[in-house]
């Protein structure tokens, strides 16, 4: 990492319109995760020191994701859309900090690796006044096309603008800039707005600086990390690539997945050693799996913790608060809200437990339910070690379970069970000899009653 300060400028006033959404465009979702969280963590890990995020002017959920991803991050608000370089320029009062390296991104790439971002740093440290990243798209229209002279780049010319002979260029504007902090302001202050959409143009600043004797230099990247996201299409397109990057990483980190492409990521899963993922598992956000789990197919998890060696699936769901000791035992369709199951414990076969605790050890027979909520407020289920809770039975929050106790099958519990007892809330069976035949005789001779 560099030891020169770093001023990351974050452009997200975009509107979105074209996503045919009503959520602001930096909050839509890749991996779990929002494309301004993805360009925040970006320059996390680059090492960025101080960072403004420039937002529209009723974008408060925007403010409050970057504060939520970024405590010191400094918010500043375009009040009008007039163009890059006047977004930059509404983040003035962090410029004048008098940083080392500024550094601008848009808030709708959120493929952008640390890596590239401390490629354009170089680029300053070696003495460039302004670094652009470039890149050649499949399709380029659309694009800023980056003009040199030798390898010296002297402008960038928005297609918009450009001339027949301009747009036959292949070399892009990805978009990402990096401005050597003293001559930033200077470089910036001069673009105007002089064009076809009479905006002010970021892209002007590579021009400016050329005609001020300041060096400017592309660096070139696949088109993967700087596609802008504007529609939904290229949402999804981008999700395919992160998923792609996040499938690699982990089998990297030695992750058996059997069937990858099958397999959904969020951006912050955490799994382990000799962890198994089974084909169609999907993670949302906030999950880790311990050491030699094994989490089976049509698994759901989601703000989850899944301890060594435990078995999760098929078709289990595990939802925010579900916290797995070792060795535990989830089978399938069994739903864990907000509910600790201590080592050992097992609940294999339809059930649903939520705000509760299943101690060490303790079995949780099939179609158990707690029954946390009343209609009103949410209750909690606490079931001791080693207790054996028979099948069917449903456990009516507020209510504890002691230590050893058995619960038997098809009960309805509303009060709690003493460590080591058995406990039965159930209509006592009634058997009635001979009545069965009895009605099969009523019946051959035409009576409908028993
Ligand atoms: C921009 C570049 C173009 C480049 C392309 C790469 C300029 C003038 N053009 O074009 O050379 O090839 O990106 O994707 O920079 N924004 C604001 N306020 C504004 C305008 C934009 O915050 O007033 C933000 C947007 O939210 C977005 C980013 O700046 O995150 C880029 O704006 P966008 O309108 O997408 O620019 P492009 O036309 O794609
Ligand atoms: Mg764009």
């Amino acid at each position: 990492m560099s030891a020169r300060t770093c001023l990351a400028i974050v452009l997200a006033a975009g509107e979105g319109t074209r996503m045919l959404s009503s959520r602001p465009k930096a909050l839509h979702a890749v991996a779990g995760q929002s494309l301004l969280a993805h360009v925040l963590s970006a320059l996390r890990d680059a090492g960025g020191t101080e960072t403004a995020v420039v937002v529209g002017p009723d974008h408060d959920a925007v403010a409050a994701e970057a504060r939520s991803q970024f405590p010191a991050a400094q918010i500043f608000v375009q009040r009008q859309r007039r163009g890059t370089a006047h977004a930059v320029l509404a983040a003035k009062p962090a410029i004048e900090h008098g940083a080392d390296d500024i550094l601008v991104i848009f808030g709708d790439t959120p493929l952008i690796r640390p890596r590239t971002l401390e490629r354009l740093r170089s680029a300053l440290a070696g003495g460039a006044a302004v670094a652009v990243v470039g890149f050649r798209p499949a399709d380029p229209a659309g694009y800023g096309r980056l003009l040199t002279q030798g390898d010296a780049l002297v402008g960038i010319v928005e297609h918009a603008d450009a001339s027949e002979s301009e747009r036959a260029i292949t070399l892009c504007n990805g978009g990402l800039m990096a401005f050597a902090g003293k001559s930033a302001l200077d470089i910036l202050e001069r673009i105007g707005c002089d064009n076809r959409k009479r905006e002010y143009y970021l892209t002007d600043a590579i021009a400016i600086a050329h005609g001020m004797a300041l060096r400017a230099v592309a660096i070139e990247v696949t088109e993967d990390e700087v596609s802008g996201i504007n529609t939904k299409a290229q949402l999804a397109a981008a999700e395919a690539v992160m998923q792609h990057r996040l499938r690699q990483a982990a089998l990297d980190a030695g992750v058996t997945l059997v069937a990858p492409e099958t397999v959904h990521l969020a951006a912050d899963t955490k799994l382990g050693k000799e962890v198994v993922i089974e084909p169609y598992v999907v993670f949302g956000p906030g999950v880790v799996v311990e050491e030699g789990a094994t989490i089976r197919s049509f698994s759901h998890l989601q703000g989850a913790h899944v301890g060594q060696g435990a078995i999760v699936g098929p078709f289990a769901r595990l939802r925010p608060g579900a916290k797995l000791g070792q060795g535990v035992h989830i089978g399938n369709f069994v739903e864990i809200k907000e509910a600790l199951i201590e080592a050992g414990a097992k609940a294999n076969h339809l059930a649903y437990i939520g705000d509760a605790r299943v101690g060490e050890g303790a079995n949780v027979g099939a179609g158990t339910i707690t029954c946390n909520y009343d209609g009103e407020a949410k209750h909690r289920t606490d079931i001791g070690k080693g207790a054996f809770i028979g099948s069917n039975s449903a456990l009516v929050a507020p209510v504890k379970i002691g230590d050893g106790a058995y619960v038997g099958s098809g009960s309805v519990i509303t009060g709690d069970v003493p460590a080591d007892s058995l406990a039965i809330g159930r209509g006592r069976q009634v058997v009635k000899e001979g009545w069965a035949k009895r009605l099969r005789g009523l019946k051959s001779m035409g009576k409908r009653k028993a």
